[in-house]
């Protein structure tokens, strides 16, 4: 099915889109984006990604092309366009089209592009079986709470990972995991307790995992923020991922090994449910 995507102002059919040869996002990877995931038609955790959207662009130095109320509008439109029940929508904004150079003006007209992939994003196998992950050296640069678009390394370990068998990557970082391939990583200690790696460059702010967070504290799980072994993690009695096109994932076998029984834990499994309840509640 042809979508219609948003291309610099313009609705097109998504074979009819296009965009300079000479952008900096192409050519430098000078650009940032959000994933945000629609069910029934309304945004999931909008202000959240709109918040770290700006975020991305000020760290960055690129103006915003948009107002707030026009960014609204646009995500409301490219549900209506495309008849979007459940998916996600994709917005990337890069500097802008200039002939190649390293240098950089001030000044450019920042590039926007927008499309959806339609999907239901409320079922999904894997929250049944969890997910098998392998660790791998962490390869990205340190900036990583900027969402930009250099996904190539973070690419090309979850595909090698796949062709060996797994279905993700752990980075890990003078022992110590940051993130997986596209989402945050959360163990459940033997002792019930919910450990999250502390905000830093280290890694994305996740939308998901503040959310989550905000839950778990909610609730009687004692939460502690701070970085964690790989050895905490196959010693854990639970852990999980989370993103806003998977929520929150279970990840049974991690190099190999089984984490704790091998199956999906309770918390992870509450955790998802409570998250879509309250998510779905407060969508907009
Ligand atoms: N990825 N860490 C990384 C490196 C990510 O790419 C993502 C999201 C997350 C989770 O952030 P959030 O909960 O805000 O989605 C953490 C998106 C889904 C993607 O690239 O498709």
């Amino acid at each position: 099915m042809s979508r219609i995507v948003f291309v610099n102002g313009e609705w097109k059919p998504e074979a009819e889109a296009t965009i300079s040869v000479f952008d900096r996002g192409l050519l430098f990877a000078d650009a940032i984006y959000e994933v945000t995931a629609v069910i029934n038609r309304k945004l999931i955790d909008y202000p959240g990604h709109t918040a770290r959207l700006k975020r991305s662009l000020e760290a960055l130095g690129i103006p915003a092309p948009v107002s707030d109320s026009e960014l609204l509008d646009l995500h409301r439109q490219i549900i209506e366009r495309n008849d979007l029940e459940s998916g996600l929508i994709y917005l990337q904004i890069s500097r802008g089209a200039a002939d190649r150079d390293f240098l950089f003006a001030d000044g450019m007209k920042p590039s926007i592009i927008m499309f959806t992939q339609k999907k239901n994003v409320l079922e999904n196998t894997k929250w049944e079986t969890g997910l098998s992950v392998v660790t791998v050296p962490e390869g990205r640069w340190a900036n990583r709470q900027i969402k930009t678009v250099q996904l190539l390394y973070s690419s090309m370990v979850k595909t090698e990972a796949a062709k060996a068998g797994a279905d993700d990557v752990f980075l890990v970082e003078d022992g110590l995991i940051t993130e997986a391939s596209s989402s945050n990583v959360h163990i459940v200690t033997k002792d019930g307790v919910l450990v999250t790696r502390h905000l830093s460059n280290a890694l994305l702010h996740g939308i998901t995992r503040a959310s989550v967070l905000s839950l778990a504290q909610g609730s009687d799980l004692k939460v502690e923020e701070r970085a964690f072994s790989v050895d905490e993690v196959l010693s854990a009695a639970e852990v999980f991922i989370t993103s806003a096109s998977a929520f929150v994932m279970p990840v049974v076998r991690v190099d190999g090994r089984s984490i704790g029984d091998g199956k999906p834990g309770p918390v992870s499994r509450k955790l998802l449910q409570t998250y879509i309840q309250d998510r779905l509640a407060n969508a907009i």
